[in-house]
């Protein structure tokens, strides 16, 4: 079982500059929420209440003013600086403490996922008791990702970062779970040509172990990676649409603790206190009014 997650959100976003010479991208906006509320609801949703941030150095304050601690969510939030982007898996190098002898989920604090069902696949997600998942989805532009092919048992064949040949158009998402040898084969790993350590040779490693297995968003769902300027306002024109459709949001934080139970109306009021008057507010206090459908 998963209880403990990192939300990864350092990184300099040079497919983004001059926007991200100032801010760190996971605090610019996706529609109407700060990109990392996006993640961590991914998180959230799979029930995971003990989560991590990795930051850039300096920058954790900027963060606390939106997410001091998580507590009026029903959570706990911790903050670790980066000191430069060295990979995807310094995460488990920064956050040993933090994962002490438990398994743990990392989610890219620049990815999207919006699915049917979305919650009870990651609850499944999080049953994990021994090696990694990943999770697959199909891309049109697959040398922009890390690219996985599969046999006809859904077994992972093979991985490759960033591939410049086509093999596979099953792209691999930026949230993993992994059992607790993440930290010790995170320690073993070199840094390769590009100087980073490398998701893909971490992923490898449970491969050659027979460890890794996929599970997929399916069909109806959507993933988009926010890491490029195009991505983020295609993400932010697909928030808006679902959004202003159905009047639900996508990634209320409180909403998601308060159907999980973690917190009450009060938790809500004081929420609505903190971020003032605006749309998110408004919306918040539709939440704890009497009527209130829910679905
Ligand atoms: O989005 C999925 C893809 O994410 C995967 O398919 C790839 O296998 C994986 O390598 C990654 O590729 P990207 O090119 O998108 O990685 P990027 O360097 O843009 O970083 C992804 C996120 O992680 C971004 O929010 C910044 C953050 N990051 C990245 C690095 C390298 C950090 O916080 N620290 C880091 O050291």
């Amino acid at each position: 079982m998963i209880k403990k997650g990192i939300v990864l959100a350092g990184g300099i976003g040079s497919r983004m500059s001059p926007l991200t010479k100032a801010v760190n991208k996971h605090l610019l906006p996706i529609y109407d929420k700060p990109v990392f509320f996006y993640p961590l609801s991914v998180l959230m949703l799979s029930g995971i209440r003990d989560i991590l941030i990795v930051v850039n150095k300096g920058e954790q304050n900027q963060f606390k003013k939106i997410l001091p601690n998580g507590k009026n969510l029903g959570i706990n939030i911790t903050y670790a600086e980066q000191r430069y982007p060295k990979g995807l898996p310094d995460a488990f190098l920064i956050g040993e403490k933090f994962i002490g002898n438990e398994n743990v989920a990392l989610i890219l604090g620049d990815n999207f996922f919006y699915a049917q069902s979305l919650t009870k696949k990651l609850k499944e997600c999080v049953k994990l008791n021994k090696g990694a998942t990943v999770i697959l989805h199909p891309v049109r532009n697959p040398s922009y990702y890390g690219i996985a092919s599969i046999n006809k048992r859904n077994k992972i064949t093979k991985i490759i970062e960033k591939p410049k040949k086509k093999f596979s158009n099953l792209a691999v998402t930026g949230l993993y779970f992994f059992d607790n040898k993440v930290v010790s084969y995170s320690k073993k790993l070199k840094t390769s040509k590009r100087n980073e350590l490398e998701i893909v040779n971490l992923l490898n490693k449970y491969k050659n172990n027979n460890e890794l297995s996929a599970q997929f968003l399916g069909r109806g769902g959507a993933w988009l990676d926010t890491g490029s300027i195009k991505d983020f306002y295609d993400t932010s024109a697909f928030v808006s649409a679902l959004e202003n459709r159905q009047g639900l949001k996508i990634a209320c934080l409180e909403e998601i603790a308060l159907n999980n139970k973690w917190i009450n109306k009060r938790n809500v009021k004081i929420a609505i206190k903190f971020y003032g008057k605006c749309n998110y507010s408004q919306y918040l206090s539709t939440l704890i009014k009497k009527n209130h459908l829910n679905k």
